[in-house]
């Protein structure tokens, strides 16, 4: 691909303040190349997903670091990375599987990684057990 016409990088604690924090970030860093309401609408659902899965399962609620990397390219495609350290995930196909989840609290519903893929164009999910979990979701705006 060719280079980034633009590019944002954040860290941000694991804290479940971040998320909204981390969600209006990239949006407005993508509002510079003025997506539609629902595309915005798109990319804050997907990144709400991913950063809660790294607050709520990769860190488990306790103190880690989140790594959002945010890119866009002349011909209007974002690439959104979300990457945390935490306990990663064992078998990546099956925690994507629509319904899978490991919660036991009955909070979750098992749809965080089903969000990402329906509102985005592209998701790549990467994880060793232990190594934290990297996600990069693509989507090229109209
Ligand atoms: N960053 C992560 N670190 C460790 N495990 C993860 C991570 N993200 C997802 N998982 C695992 O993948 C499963 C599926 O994630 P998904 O977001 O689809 O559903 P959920 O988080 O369980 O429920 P929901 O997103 O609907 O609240 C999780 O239950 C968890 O076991
Ligand atoms: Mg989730």
């Amino acid at each position: 691909m060719k280079r980034a016409e633009n590019q944002m990088k954040l860290y941000l604690p694991s804290l479940s303040v971040n998320e909204g924090m981390a969600r209006s970030a990239v949006a407005s860093f993508v509002a510079q190349i003025n997506p539609t309401l629902e595309e915005i609408s798109d990319i804050k659902c997907a990144v709400s997903e991913a950063v809660t899965n790294s607050i709520v399962h990769g860190y488990k609620y306790e103190s880690g670091i989140i790594y959002i990397g945010v890119k866009y390219y002349s011909d209007r495609t974002v690439v959104i990375e979300i990457k945390d350290n935490g306990c990663g995930i064992e078998n990546v196909k099956q925690a994507m599987t629509p319904l899978f989840t490991t919660d036991t609290s009955g909070e979750r519903s098992g749809m965080g990684f089903a969000v990402m893929q329906t509102f985005m164009d592209k998701l790549d999910v990467r994880s060793h057990i232990g190594e934290g979990v990297r996600v990069v979701m693509t989507k090229k705006l109209g």
